[in-house]
């Protein structure tokens, strides 16, 4: 693939591995960076590749320890606008604090606009985003947003297991529009769950809409956080008579004891992303698949450089 010395991919230590791999998809080399932390727990980063003039990528994941990595990612578009860079893009595969996007009762914080802020004014020129939780957050920017669905690797990986009998469930009512577009693709039937949040860590599966009695199932959901709204809709349809059960979610975040519900509840296969690192994962849980979003990403910066169409990724889908 051709592609000249103009771009240039750096990476954060949030996803290595994944910025490699995007690189490897481009076939271009990792931009050179020093990461490094002072003795008072301070971090530096020291880009060492010339960036003058250049179109910047910074992959950076601000997962777990979310604000280490999000106040990395902050100096890494500081350092590459004070080089010189002509354009930089944030490279956001899990955009964390993503679900702190409204005030819903009295003195909280937007925390989601609060960092898109943070963002813009660190030198971020556009944003390349997975799964931002909700739409509307790409208008927390007043920059670009590349806004693309992990949807577009996991529907494709469930096409080829050919599910028979399947019905696609929404674990809640949010996720509904996702749902029915993995049912036409897939050809499968609809179900929603409805779903109360008791709190950041407790959700009740309260009702099932459509029908799941000696289907298979699959419930798709953008975030598995603590499992609680997967596990819950997950024992709501085995207790209705589904037959097996496969969850497919972009963000494996695993907070707390998710890894512990999800092996505990009846599921035949949790199906996530790379967004977030996974390696020490399948030695936890034996019925996780990490698919990767490289080629995605790695696409949409090709297109991107190229300012050529992103939206057109999605035709086939
Ligand atoms: C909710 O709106 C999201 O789509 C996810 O269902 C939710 O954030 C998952 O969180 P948890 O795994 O903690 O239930």
């Amino acid at each position: 693939m051709f592609l000249n010395d103009n771009l240039k991919i750096f990476s954060g230590s949030s996803n290595p591995a994944l910025a490699s791999d995007v690189c490897k998809y481009l076939e271009i080399p990792l931009g050179g960076a020093e990461i490094e932390r002072f003795p008072d727990g301070e971090k530096t980063i020291r880009v060492e590749d010339d960036v003058r003039g250049r179109d910047c990528f910074v992959v950076q994941s601000t997962c777990d320890p979310v604000d280490e990595h999000l106040v990395e990612l902050l100096i890494f578009l500081d350092c590459l606008r004070r080089a010189s860079a002509s354009r930089i893009t944030a490279v956001i595969p899990y955009f964390g604090y993503a679900r702190q996007d409204r005030k819903d009762e009295g003195r909280v914080p937007i925390t989601a606009k609060l960092v898109a802020n943070m963002i813009t004014t660190a030198g971020a020129n556009r944003v390349l985003a997975i799964d931002l939780h909700a739409h509307q957050l790409q208008g927390f920017f007043d920059i670009p947003v590349d806004h693309l669905a992990g949807e577009l690797v996991l529907s494709k990986y469930f096409r080829s297991l050919k599910i028979n009998n399947l019905t696609v469930v929404s674990p809640d009512v949010g996720n509904m529009k996702t749902a029915s577009r993995y049912a036409a693709y897939l050809g499968g039937d609809l179900a929603i769950v409805h779903k109360r949040r008791l709190s950041g860590s407790k959700v009740e599966a309260q009702e099932i809409i459509g029908e799941v009695r000696g289907r298979n199932v699959l419930m798709c959901d953008d975030i598995i956080a603590t499992a609680g709204t997967v596990c819950g809709a997950a024992g709501l349809v085995k207790e209705r008579g589904a037959e097996k059960i496969y969850i497919g979610a972009t963000h494996g975040v695993f907070a707390t004891q998710a890894l512990d519900w999800l092996a505990k509840t009846q599921i035949d296969q949790v199906v996530v992303t790379d967004t977030i690192p996974q390696n020490k994962i399948s030695k936890k849980i034996s019925n996780i698949k990490v698919l990767s979003v490289a080629a995605m990403l790695g696409e949409a910066i090709k297109r991107i450089h190229r300012n050529e169409s992103v939206s057109n990724l999605f035709n086939n889908i």
